[in-house]
């Protein structure tokens, strides 16, 4: 029997909530399949451990890490550590360390989520985000000059490789081209007139390789705009580190809400683990009250499957999400239910006792 050798990072505020219920659902499709197994093993790095040890995580913990199939990790950052920090220290340390330069992100309405959009039909809120996640605006270079005094000068610079710019942008072709679908391009040549104008040159230099498939470019806030008036424009998109990261927020709120939205931090050569986290933090308003929507969680242990190459389970776990959304009985306050965590992550458990088949 395969086992997969899972590192788990709960982290902080409700990071432990949720994954606690993406944990039994990984269990209970192994359970099914039979022919492959989890073995978990859980990282207490976060803002709690940097209370105790004044670091966010083990010295060597990246050493620790690197010989895991994958990461699965719940939210980090929490009052009282300054959030450059403790995302620096431990989430981005390991997006950068570990080249996780892809960050997929689908915005797909399931069946039975509710949409905030009037006029919208569930068909027309079905996009896949490929956002930049190793540089761009987040690449974390600049300078703090004069700090405290009359003349302060900050610098954040944007930093776009034309290795970084072109392997995300291909990467998205690839998707695009697999799928058989158009390919947008969000950007901002007009303002961002280095960065940006570099990326649409890339995008444009690419798509040439790619004339099977039809492509889009819009700017980011012409692009803002039509995902809430005409979200059917959009089906594999392409955009940096920075806009993918406001653009996906945005997407989560038309697609159910941050309790239900996934991302997937890959480094597609598999050189090292790739990373699975729910999109949203660690919400300390709700934190410890057992009400934070398990879903997004479940839905990244969903695409950890699709990445180990169990696309059927995968897809079984969204068809048990929609099944738990249309019944609308086991749902969480931010869906306006009564439900708790672990009410959801059971009930879901429940529904693939009595839907998953094992292939
Ligand atoms: P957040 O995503 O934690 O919360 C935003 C709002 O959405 C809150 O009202 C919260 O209650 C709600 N919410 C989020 N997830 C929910 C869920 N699963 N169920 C129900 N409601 C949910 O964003 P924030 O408040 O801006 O940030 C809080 C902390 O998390 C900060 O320290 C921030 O830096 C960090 N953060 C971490 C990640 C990550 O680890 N990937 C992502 C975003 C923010
Ligand atoms: C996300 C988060 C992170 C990001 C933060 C916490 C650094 O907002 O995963 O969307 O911007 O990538
Ligand atoms: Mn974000």
């Amino acid at each position: 029997m395969k086992t997969f050798k899972i590192a788990v990072i709960a982290g902080d505020g409700i990071g432990p909530e949720v994954i606690r219920e993406g944990i039994k659902v990984l269990e209970k499709v192994a359970e099914r399949s039979g022919d492959f197994r989890f073995e978990f093993t859980h990282f207490p790095w976060g803002c709690e451990y940097y209370a105790k040890h004044g670091k966010m995580m083990d010295d060597d913990g990246m050493e620790q890490l690197a010989s895991f199939d994958a990461i699965y990790l719940g939210a980090v950052g929490y009052p009282g550590v300054p959030d450059h920090i403790s995302l620096w220290d431990l989430l981005l340390k390991i997006r950068k360390g570990f080249d996780q330069y892809i960050n997929i992100r689908p915005i797909t309405l399931l069946q039975g989520a509710p949409c905030p959009l009037k006029d919208s039909q569930r068909e027309d809120i079905d996009m896949l985000f490929i956002r930049e996640n190793s540089e761009g605006e987040y690449a974390g270079a600049g300078d703090w000059l004069f700090k405290g005094k009359p003349e302060e000068v900050v610098l954040q610079t944007g930093v776009f490789s034309r290795k970084g710019t072109e392997r995300v942008i291909r990467y998205a072709f690839e998707t695009a081209r697999k799928m058989n679908k158009s390919l947008t391009s969000i950007s901002k040549g007009n303002a961002l007139n280095y960065s940006m104008v570099f990326w649409d040159q890339v995008f444009e230099e690419v798509s040439r390789e790619y004339p099977d498939v039809q492509t889009y470019s819009y700017l980011v806030d012409a692009a803002a705009m039509f995902m809430v008036k005409q979200p059917e424009r959009f089906e594999v998109v392409v955009t940096s580190n920075l806009f993918g990261d406001i653009l996906t927020d945005l997407g989560a709120a038309l697609a159910g809400g941050l309790g239900l939205a996934a991302g997937a931090n890959i480094n597609p050569e598999r050189e090292y683990p790739s990373m699975f986290e729910p999109i949203h933090g660690s919400a300390p308003d709700i934190a410890g009250m057992g009400i934070a929507n398990p879903l997004a969680a479940i839905w990244s242990a969903s695409q950890l499957l699709e990445f180990l190459g169990y696309e059927a389970y995968a897809h079984s776990v969204i068809e048990a999400i929609e099944q738990l959304l249309t019944e609308k009985e086991t749902l969480t306050p931010d869906m306006d239910g009564t439900a708790s965590t672990s009410e959801v992550g059971d009930r879901l458990v429940k529904i693939m006792e009595e839907t998953l088949i094992p292939v």
